[in-house]
This record gives structure tokens, sequence and C-alpha cells, in this order.
């Protein structure tokens, strides 16, 4: 079919030409795929969600829920979304992390026009490959109203051994809409990255586990000896999480869903967008908290509790320190099928431009901001430099990439001249956004298609 516009260029202080006008996208026409073993619908829609105890919230969510409902699927299914748009402004579904085709993908403007108020649109992929992901808005500030669910393909075989598995998200909450609103009914706002303008800020002010705040935790009741799985989603807009169960180890064993050699740890950090699976053993009978803080301060983390042998007193908090997990740490289990010297390089500093609250990738902010070109089967390497004082996760969309011997598709790049080098294989046509998942950099100017040609 036929695209939309492109989207608004920001007014403001960007540092690019004023006359730039960003390329308008076209997705390869999608390879029909089988019948679908899974159907679904999740209608997105404005609603009143319960945090705890006299909190309550207007926010936008799917199928009237926050956390979204779990999409759970079988390796190999062909599973069919139908999004409908019961929200009064355009929106859109992002699968994040899955490699799925690029006009399934979800982005604005680059895979497709938003679905307008009262559409739908049918979303087609194959669950692939195994692991934990999360499903969200990809349109302005939608996915810190809400907007957002697990999404878990299940592995024919796992290459650890379980007993039960949870799926716990973290997120960062809002008492108020997220301001200036990009998605506030207006069609054709949809809100991208760069159109707001300067002055996006993260009015956020607390920590979520499971959609409910600390003074509310979910009760994991469990039984001694098991083994549990746990699939954490780092789901929040702004907040790095760092996670610690007390009295007991973790062991890693997956990242973005991708399986490595299993590493014990105390305590783990994790950024926006970022998968992480950990296996417990029940070996510690008592009545323990689990928590994700701020990974600057630790002010009311993000909270749950895991109680067994009887023990039903106060959970006992977690003292933190220890060994906390390192990037290092971590060897894919997967074929990597990315090694030795790249075919195309991009040296890419990430900043934030003078006084404004813009934020640029290679001195542009998107949309106002030249596709990142590569050709398929091409060996590619982003060599990241970070130019601010804050952390940025970074997100490749239809891809993994290679970092050290590890495989991921987030990965946060340190602040104060960072310093990450990406590689991956050019080997799902299209456009594909790569972006902060900071989502307030993201909508200030943090992003760049890779686009190929
Ligand atoms: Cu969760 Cu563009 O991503
Ligand atoms: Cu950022």
């Amino acid at each position: 079919g036929g695209r939309g516009p492109s989207p608004p260029i920001g007014e403001g202080d960007q540092d690019s030409d004023e006359t730039f006008n960003p390329p308008t996208y076209t997705p390869p026409e999608p390879t029909p795929l089988p019948d679908p073993d899974v159907k679904r619908t999740l209608r997105a829609t404005a609603a009143t969600i319960t945090l705890g105890p006299n909190a309550t919230s207007q926010s936008w969510v799917y199928d009237g829920q926050y956390v979204g409902p779990e999409l759970r699927v079988s390796e190999g299914d062909i599973v069919e979304v139908a999004l409908q748009n019961d929200l009064p402004a355009v929106t859109t579904t992002h699968w994040h992390g899955i490699p799925l085709q690029n006009a399934m993908d979800g982005v604005p403007y680059v895979t497709q026009d938003p679905v307008t108020r009262g559409s739908s649109f049918t979303y087609t992929f194959r669950a692939e490959p195994p692991g934990t992901y999360f499903y969200h808005s990809h349109v302005g500030l939608q996915l810190d109203r809400g907007l957002l669910g697990p999404l878990i393909i299940e592995e024919d075989d796992p290459h650890i051994d379980y007993d039960r598995e949870f799926t716990v998200i973290f997120d960062d909450y809002l008492n108020q809409p997220p301001e200036p609103l990009s998605d506030d009914g207006r069609d054709g706002m949809g809100g991208m990255g760069g159109m707001m303008g300067s002055d996006v800020r993260p009015p956020y002010t607390g920590l979520l586990a499971d959609g409910r705040l600390p003074s509310n935790p979910r009760t994991l009741d469990v039984a001694e000896g098991e083994r549990i799985r746990f699939r954490f989603v780092n789901a929040a807009s702004a907040t790095e999480f760092r996670t610690r169960l007390a009295g007991h180890q973790m062991t890693v064993s997956h990242v973005d869903g991708r399986p490595v050699d299993p590493v014990p740890v105390d305590e783990f950090v994790f950024g926006p967008g970022e998968r992480y699976d950990a296996v417990v053993e029940l070996t510690n009978p008592g009545a323990w908290q689990l928590r994700a803080a701020a990974v600057k301060g630790d002010e009311s983390p993000a909270r749950l509790d895991v109680r067994y042998g009887g023990h039903d007193g106060t959970p006992q908090a977690p003292d933190w320190g220890g060994r906390r997990l390192q990037y290092h740490d971590l060897h894919a289990r997967d074929k990597i099928s990315v090694s030795g010297s790249p075919d195309r390089v991009y040296d890419l500093t990430l900043s934030r431009a003078g006084r404004s609250y813009t934020w640029l990738i290679d001195g542009q902010a998107y949309p106002n901001a030249e596709p990142l070109d590569i050709r398929e089967g091409e060996h590619v390497r982003f060599r990241l430099r970070n130019h601010s004082p804050v952390t940025h996760p970074m997100h490749l969309h239809g891809h993994f990439f290679r970092v050290g011997d590890a495989l991921m598709d987030t990965i946060r790049v340190p602040g104060h001249m960072g310093q990450v080098s990406l590689d991956f294989r050019a080997d799902n046509p299209g456009n594909w956004l790569f972006h902060c998942h900071n989502l307030y950099h993201l909508e200030s100017g943090m992003a760049r298609v890779i686009r190929y040609v």
C-alpha cells in the first residue's frame, strides 16, 4: 500500500539543517506466512488502573489491564495479533526484540502508517527465536502510559532445569500524563522522536513490579527445593534497575531472550528494553524481598515478595553489594554469525545538543536525520561513544547484535565517554530503528533508521 506523509519535523533548536527533509520509507512487501497457530486481539484503550490501595491512575493500556496480557506462544508458531485502536489517539504495537519481517515492526512512518482511532491493524509473525520479549506502543510517550505487556516464546528444549517460572515486569510510574502530550488525541500528531521540540522531561514518580507499588507487593508462594525461573523485563521509560533477591543468588541464564552460559550472581543491573532470565534455587526458607531499585538511589524500590517453608513474617530486604553481573560475564550459547573484520563501520557519538533537551546520534536528531545505509549480507559494526553524562540503553530493531561474546538487542552505553562496539549481520532487509530506549531521549531525537540499500 501507499505510505503516509513523513513525520512533521520537530521545531526548535536542532543542530541540523532546517531545510533537510526526512526521507520517507517503504517496507519490503512481507513474505506471506502459513495460517496462524495463535490468533489474538489486543485492544488499546483508556482505563483506570489500580496500582495499590488508594492508588489509581488514568492510563492507556491493552485489554483494560496494566500490565497488558501475557502473550505466550511456542517456538515456531505463526502468531496473528489484531491491534484494535480504541484510544483517543493514533497508535502502533512493536514486538520488542523479535526479528520479524519489517512491515510487522510497528514503527510509525517507518514500517507502517499509525493506526487511526477506531481502526485496527493485523500483525503476523513467526515466533522465533524463543525467549523473553515484550510488546509496546511505539508512538510518542504511550509506552510510559502503560501500553505494554510481556511476550514469551517458549523453547522446545530449554538448556536449564526449572520447576516453575514467573514473568516480572519492572516499570516506572507517572502520577500525571507525560508532558508535553504528543498523543493527546490529534490524529496525525502521532508523536515521533524529535517532533516534540525541546523539553520532553520525565515526570515519573515511582517504581512498580508487575503493576504494583512497593506498598502493595505481589507475593509468590513457592516451595522449598523448587528451582524458579524468573523472566525479568525492564519496561521502564527512564529507569535502570538493580535487581536482587534477599537470601539467594540468581543464576543468569538468558539475556534479551538469548541463552548464555549460566552465571551465578548476587545482583544485576538492567536498562529500559533489556530482559534477563535467572534461575533461583529455593534452599533458604524464609520470607524474602525481591527488589529492583533505581541504580542511583534506593528510594522505594519496586518490590515483590517470595516466601516458603512456613515463613509468613515481614519479608527481609536484600543488602546491596556482592557480585554484580557484568556484560563481559556473558557468553552466548547460540551460534554467532559475525566474527572477524566488518564490511562496514559506523562511528556514532551519543550526545545532547547544547543547552536544549535534544538528544543526538552523531550530531543529528530524528526524524530530521539521515538513515544509516547498509547492504544485505554485510557484517556491520557500530562503534558507539557516549559524550553525555548519562547512560543510554541503545536498542536495534530486527536484529540481534554481538557485543564481546554475547548476543543482545539492547545495550547500555555508560555516560562520560563510555564506549561500546556492536556487530551484526545484515540479514533482515527493511528499514529498522536504532534508538535509545529511554523514551524521553527517543522522543527528543535519539534515533536513526538503519536502511538496507
Ligand atoms: Cu522497545 Cu523501538 O523499541
Ligand atoms: Cu538515551
